[in-house]
């Protein structure tokens, strides 16, 4: 008979990003981020306009309100026992385009509502300083994480929150996805690439600026808030050779790699040996400024938060699509796959953390997990059975993780309230537990309504895990 195995301090929660709930883009001074000119998708490739065009949607712009009713989501997330909350500060709230050299004060005064509402209801904050909310203006005129120039942009705006929020926020995360700006180059990295530009050295550079750009904000939270906790956001869906030939097996181990290189440097503090052979076969010369590498080497963070949504199996000949959810490879014939092709697997959860526990040593968040799916209003409600499903077998799975000896800290569900797809920019691919009432057009109430699965998850944390087994 199994038992729960969640310790106590367990952290319960969800996670959102910013750029996908508040909406309200254009309010109290907030300039545009690269999010803001992104259309819809739905089957169509998003388009990246660089301004704001007419006739076009732009799902982030208003999104779910979240910036008008954090008050009520919020008091719906402790209805169900959160004791954290992921969520990324608006970049451009705070900066509007990303170069004033003072912070606009009601962009950082709807956070202290935030916190201050979060803090009455014992809601633990885990924030994300920049998921995919680059200032729009800053990718304009310095072309996104290649060029260096960022830096010190990147690194007044942190300092602002430390200063500011320092106090209650303990748990910090910099860059939402590091690893993703090898895979989705402008939303994690606000590179813009055009055709003909050499696309892995832009990608590259971009990744070891905004690895030092990382180690600069871990130096600079543990001088205004000691006792916080600095993590390594990346993408850590996982990877399986598609079939025991050699050359799979190899050619999934080296993929796995060129996430793994980001945990390798901001856990471990330098790169590891396989990496100058990476960037050679990939012609990459990376431009490393003196000092760099004692400043990544100093400056290692505190835990690895990842999201996990998949496992894609690997096959040396076939090329990897590149997903939101993580790459996504040939067919797995043991795994059934959402309606947007994600394989489910939630014995992969249990390898992953048992592979990043084996190789890191240090705590592990898993801040994603989640099921988009269209969901169905019969007689007023929504049984969203297939994410029940999904929930409590990768909280199962979790669960024995925990019993292998894994040190996983918390569980943030990704969106536990409907928000924008990040990849497709679609409403209609719904995670919440609650529902919100928008169609992939923008058209509808806002109203929001529980689903069958918000009893069910607020069952979990209320036991600790042992619903699970009963
Ligand atoms: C992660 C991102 O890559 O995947 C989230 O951090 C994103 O921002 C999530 O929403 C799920 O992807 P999608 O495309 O279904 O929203």
């Amino acid at each position: 008979m199994s038992r729960s195995y969640y310790p106590k301090s367990f952290l319960w929660g969800g996670a959102i990003a910013a750029n996908q709930a508040e909406g309200a883009y254009a309010t109290a001074g907030k300039g545009l981020s690269i999010s803001d000119v992104l259309t819809v998708g739905e089957g169509r490739i998003r388009r990246v306009t660089l301004d704001v065009e007419d006739n076009q949607v732009y799902p982030s712009q208003v999104a779910i309100d979240f910036y008008n009713n954090y008050d009520n989501d919020i008091r719906m997330f402790a209805e169900m026992g959160f004791n954290c909350f992921r969520l990324s500060i608006n970049w451009t709230r705070i900066f509007p385009t990303g170069f004033e050299e003072e912070p606009n004060e009601e962009g950082l005064k709807f956070y202290d509502r935030v916190f201050d509402l979060m803090a009455s209801l014992n809601i633990e904050p885990i924030v994300t300083i920049s998921h995919f909310e680059t200032p729009l203006e800053l990718v304009r005129q310095l072309g996104g994480w290649d060029n260096r120039d960022m830096m010190p942009h990147f690194l007044r705006y942190c300092e602002v929150l430390f200063k500011r929020y320092g106090h209650r926020v303990k748990y910090w995360m910099g860059f939402n996805e590091l690893n993703n700006v090898i895979k989705i180059p402008y939303l994690a990295g606000g590179l813009f690439i055009t055709e003909g530009e050499n696309r892995n050295q832009r990608m590259h550079q971009a990744g070891h600026n905004m690895l030092v750009a990382s180690a600069h904000v871990k130096r600079l939270m543990d001088e205004y808030c000691p006792n916080a906790m600095m993590g390594a956001m990346l993408s850590l869906s996982g990877m399986y050779p598609a079939t025991s030939h050699p050359e799979d097996v190899l050619s999934a181990y080296q993929m796995r790699r060129n996430s793994l290189i980001y945990g390798d440097v901001m856990i471990r503090g330098d790169y590891p040996a396989y990496a100058a052979r990476l960037f050679e076969t990939l012609g990459v010369t990376l431009d490393i400024e003196e000092g760099d590498m004692e400043l990544l080497k100093n400056n290692t963070v505190d835990y690895l938060s990842f999201s996990y949504y998949l496992t894609c199996a690997v096959d040396h000949k076939t090329e990897m699509a590149a997903d939101t959810g993580g790459p996504i490879g040939v067919d797995n014939p043991y795994l059934e796959k959402t309606k947007w092709g994600w394989p489910i697997d939630p014995i992969g959860l249990r390898y992953v953390c048992n592979e990043l526990y084996d190789r890191y040593e240090i705590p592990l968040l898993i801040s994603e997990n989640g099921f988009g799916a269209r969901d169905t209003f019969v007689d007023g409600k929504i049984i969203d059975d297939e994410r029940i499903d999904y929930l409590n077998k990768h909280l199962i799975q979790l669960n024995e993780a925990l019993h292998d000896g894994c040190d996983v800290i918390g569980y943030t569900w990704w969106g536990p309230i409907d928000i924008v797809s990040a990849g497709t920019g679609e409403m209609e691919k719904r995670y919440g537990f609650i529902h919100v009432d928008k169609d992939n057009d923008g058209h509808g109430t806002l109203k929001r309504t529980k689903k069958k699965s918000f009893d069910r998850y607020k069952a979990i944390i209320e036991s600790n895990g042992s619903a699970l087994f009963e």
